[in-house]
């Protein structure tokens, strides 16, 4: 790999920057400072200092956002904004895009990385990944609606949901709830309480398997997970 891509991919500077950097000697590999920009290195191999601070090579970003209302979680579509447009300069030149999907105005967690194999590992609907959603609920939801859930839907379309964990968190004209599902059908939560005569008027989802979103996380906010996180995601 070129010396001034490696750089840039480990988020050091931009691909000129990073050119510039090398040029004025900044930049060490193997204890070598007279380098060019296009001097290939073996990015698992080699022993990188920029400033004589050691550089940390990674092809892969995982980053947990917490969607906002208003953002797409789509790739660019029209000119509605979209949660790429929250990315971080810093995070800019990684190809990353949101693995799932959230509706315009669903807020909360949201996964971004430019791992395709993560993504389709997690989003593959063979492998039945829980996810959980807090909503709030115009109407009382009621025992008869956790049973209910707990052997599936029937969805506008006809479609028998797989079963649900649905658990009551508040009672009232609005109540809270957070649903768990293993599934994600087109507006699926939504799709669910309407199918029980029952309106979602907030939907955030906090889960995804047993990947919490941070609460100290604020929203239109984004941060890398630990190793410990991206193994929470999948195992
Ligand atoms: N279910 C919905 O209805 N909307 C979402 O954004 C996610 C799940």
């Amino acid at each position: 790999m070129r010396l001034d891509k490696y750089l840039a991919d480990c988020g050091i500077a931009s691909r000129s920057e990073s050119k510039k950097l090398i040029k004025s000697g900044n930049v060490q590999v193997a204890g070598i400072h007279n380098l060019r920009p296009e001097t290939q290195i073996d990015p698992e191999a080699v022993a990188v200092t920029v400033r004589g601070v050691p550089v940390r090579y990674r092809r892969f970003v995982y980053l947990m956002l917490n969607k906002p209302q208003g953002y797409l979680s789509s790739t660019r579509d029209g000119r509605q904004p979209i949660v790429l447009d929250l990315v971080p300069e810093e995070f800019r030149h990684f190809d990353l895009f949101p693995a799932g999907r959230l509706d315009i105005d669903t807020e909360g967690l949201c996964l971004l990385t430019n791992d395709g194999q993560l993504a389709h590992r997690i989003l593959s609907p063979a492998r039945h990944i829980p996810k959980t959603y807090y909503a709030k609920i115009k109407g009382k939801v009621t025992p008869e609606d956790v049973q209910h859930f707990s052997q599936g839907v029937i969805l506008d379309d006809g479609y028998l949901t797989k079963p649900a964990q649905l658990e009551v968190l508040t009672y009232g004209e609005v109540s809270e709830i957070a649903l768990t599902i293993t599934e994600g059908k087109f507006h699926q939560v939504k799709r669910m309480f309407l199918a029980v005569g029952k309106e979602v008027i907030y939907l955030k989802r906090i889960r995804m398997n047993r990947l919490e979103l941070d609460p100290a996380l604020p929203l239109g906010k984004m941060r890398e997970l630990t190793e410990e996180e991206i193994s929470r995601l999948e195992g």
